[in-house]
């Protein structure tokens, strides 16, 4: 018996609904606990992040963990079209356990709004979620280590697009070794996903009249997404 499954939403929660049932099970409970019996219908979404959130629990799968303060995991609307993955906190992040808050953040923010969003309306997340001691990029083993955890978190989003911000996070999606500089500017495939790669915002605080690079991959973003491009810059 059972509701029909029709999406791919309604599958992962039926797969994940399968799991939780077998481990309350497995830990004597004969019926579901409240909290789990009154994950919001119309929101499905949201509950699979929270399991995501979840499974990583206070990660020690790789050495960034000595380092943490706050695990960033991300944060945005998880209906929304168009999400940013980016390379991992910086000090400003780990201290508020939120991505993009810092300096780069605030470059962020404002393509963001330029694209007629605002920061809520879109969902942010990087590829690894401690953050890297002195701002260096992320390791091999890191990104290993925790590359499953954004891979989900857009399996669940599912949007219809995403800007991939820099060298790491093109680079550890689209499995390739090209630079952001050969990468960006042109789609490419995540499972289906059309990705834009683009230039981190951070190189934008060493040099701002690149800025427009950046501004020329969102335009080709809101173009594939039908949305009017109201600013001309
Ligand atoms: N840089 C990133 O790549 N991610 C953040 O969250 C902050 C800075």
């Amino acid at each position: 018996m059972g509701a029909e499954i029709t999406t791919m939403t309604d599958k992962l929660i039926k797969e994940k609904l399968t799991d939780l049932l077998k481990i309350y099970d497995k830990l004597g409970f004969e019926a579901l606990p409240e909290t789990v019996l009154t994950v919001p219908k119309s929101n499905p979404s949201e509950a699979l992040l929270k399991a995501i959130r979840d499974d990583i629990g206070n990660c020690t799968r790789c050495k960034l963990h000595t380092g943490r303060k706050n695990i960033v995991f991300g944060e945005g609307d998880p209906g929304t079209r168009l999400m940013f993955v980016g390379e991992g906190p910086g000090a400003d992040e780990d201290e508020s356990g939120r991505p993009f808050v810092g300096r780069a953040g605030k470059v962020l923010e404002s393509l963001i709004n330029k694209m007629g969003f605002q920061r809520e309306a879109v969902y942010i997340a990087n590829i690894v979620k401690c953050r890297p001691p002195g701002n260096r990029e992320p390791e091999e083993d890191e990104i290993a280590a925790c590359r499953g955890f954004v891979e989900r978190q857009i399996e669940v989003v599912a949007p219809d697009a995403i800007m991939t911000l820099g060298n790491v996070s093109t680079k550890t999606l689209l499995s390739t070794d090209k630079t952001i500089g050969q990468m960006r500017g042109e789609f490419h495939d995540y499972n289906g996903i059309k990705v834009m790669p683009t230039y981190h915002p951070s190189y934008f605080l060493r040099n701002p009249s690149k800025k427009i690079f950046t501004w020329n991959d969102a335009v080709k973003v809101l173009n594939y997404l039908g949305i009017e491009v109201i600013s001309s810059k």
